[in-house]
């Protein structure tokens, strides 16, 4: 098949660059000039393990190709993928899908011969129709058909959610459309990817529903983690009791300091959106996003509890940034919060993330970025640990222990436990495990 990619971010990069993986003969394209010259020169605008190799290694067999030239990309394209973003709108959370109205004008002008036309970007209920309507009215004449074949790529591992899928789910009516999709996922059904067939509308709501049932589901264990703090339970144990029960499953039940990132944040306002324009709420996800809101501010308590009540003046050094770990990207984390609350209170931090300190640097100010967890740790109050990057698991305690000014660790992660800190005379605070508390 031809594809075309319209959009070469954390979706359509990787999408279309798994795509060529699949054998299919892919251009993506962008609008951003620099973007495209830096890809052509082999170079990955963002951060997703495995994503060089993949598109170096496709580049090179002649499978993918990039280019800021929309119109003939889409003319020699059997399948046209929109993979544009859909940020919150300003103000009121609705998704804004300017970009995404943007694109179905350009490639209308464009098609040539029979066309499928994929919505790929996580889009509200009801844009697959307004997306045909702007393609016919823009060419009357066009032969195409407006699928729905949402992404459930989670940054870190996109490219293995890619490749090994729980399930791919497409929205069509048209039998035409059903056999290109087909035909276009072949690999991954012949490894017996269930291939979800349904409606469109249908399948933008799947899209919004999982998301947010997930969201749903990290908030439930965040708010049983405080639970666990009040009477003495362990929130890690509770997640292991109820994760075995197979109805349930073990997955996202990490206590934390709230979700973050491009999509939860984004998606589950969005989906509250769309179900209040239709006078039917979804009041369990409306609950969802004000205590993840207020739970990533009130980490700021846990600081200021573990350093004897007050930051003001006192030195923090907080390790990890990024929304969570194996990614560059700081959207909706929850170090901004935190940072800004700490900075709030009179706090001075001192940060450090593996990846994500050039996007921080962006959208936090006052923060002194140091090269590792020992050179921000030197004489700092407290060490919080906010994201859970593989670097962070090994600490050396002995040594931070000489050079912090007091040894407070919080372990918003629950990385560690009383038994590898307390022989080092540590103090430990973290998230649902008071009895892991020193
Ligand atoms: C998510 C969905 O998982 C993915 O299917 C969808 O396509 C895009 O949105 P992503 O946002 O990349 O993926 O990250 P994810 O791994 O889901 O984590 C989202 C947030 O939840 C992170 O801030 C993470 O720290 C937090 N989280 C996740 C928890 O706090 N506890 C958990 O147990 C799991």
């Amino acid at each position: 098949m031809l594809i075309t990619v319209i959009g070469s971010g954390y979706v359509g990069l990787v999408s279309g660059t798994c795509f060529a993986d699949f054998g299919h003969d892919v251009i993506c394209v962008d609008k951003a000039e620099d973007k495209i010259e830096k890809l052509k020169g082999g170079q990955i605008p963002i951060y997703e393990p495995g994503l060089e190799e993949l598109v170096a290694s496709n580049v090179k067999a002649g499978r993918l190709s990039f280019t800021t030239e929309l119109s003939d990309a889409v003319r020699t394209a059997d399948v046209v993928f929109i993979a544009v973003g859909t940020p919150s709108r300003r103000g009121d959370g609705h998704a804004d899908l300017s970009y995404v109205y943007a694109a179905a004008k350009e490639i209308a002008a464009s098609l040539d011969g029979f066309t499928v036309v994929v919505t790929k970007s996580t889009v509200p209920v009801g844009t697959g129709d307004e997306v045909e309507r702007i393609i016919r009215e823009t060419n009357p004449d066009a032969d195409f058909e407006v699928v729905s074949n949402p992404e459930f790529l989670r940054e870190g591992a996109a490219i293995n959610d890619f490749k090994r899928p729980d399930r791919i789910v497409v929205g069509l009516t048209d039998e035409r459309a059903k056999s290109v999709m087909t035909e276009v996922y072949r690999p991954l059904y012949l490894n017996r990817a269930p291939l979800v067939f349904t409606s469109r509308r249908t399948s933008e709501l799947i899209k919004y529903a999982g998301n947010a049932f997930l969201a749903m589901k990290i908030t439930f264990i965040n708010e049983l983690a405080d639970l666990s703090e009040a009477v003495g339970a362990d929130v890690q144990d509770v997640a292991r009791g109820i994760g075995l029960d197979n109805r349930i499953g073990a997955k996202f039940l990490n206590a934390g300091p709230g979700y973050g990132g491009s999509c939860f944040p984004k998606d589950t306002l969005a989906l509250v959106k769309t179900a209040q324009d239709h006078s039917s709420p979804v009041r369990l996800i409306e609950t969802t996003c004000s205590i993840n809101d207020q739970r990533k501010r009130s980490m700021s308590k846990k600081v200021a509890e573990a350093v004897g009540g007050d930051v003001r003046g006192k030195k923090i050094a907080v390790l990890g940034l990024t929304f969570k770990p194996n990614t560059d990207d700081m959207r909706d984390s929850p170090a901004l919060s935190i940072i800004q609350a700490l900075q709030d209170k009179g706090a001075e931090i001192h940060a450090y993330d593996p990846e994500g300190m050039d996007s921080a640097a962006q959208l936090t100010e006052h923060v002194t970025f140091g090269s590792d967890a020992y050179e921000i740790a030197k004489d700092a109050h407290a060490l919080v640990i906010i994201t859970e990057w593989n670097a962070f698991r090994a600490l050396d305690f002995g040594r931070l222990k000489k050079d912090m000014a007091a040894p407070v660790l919080v372990d918003l992660r629950n990385i560690y436990g009383k038994d590898e800190v307390a022989k080092y005379g540590f103090s430990y605070t973290c998230v649902g495990r008071p009895d892991q508390e020193i």
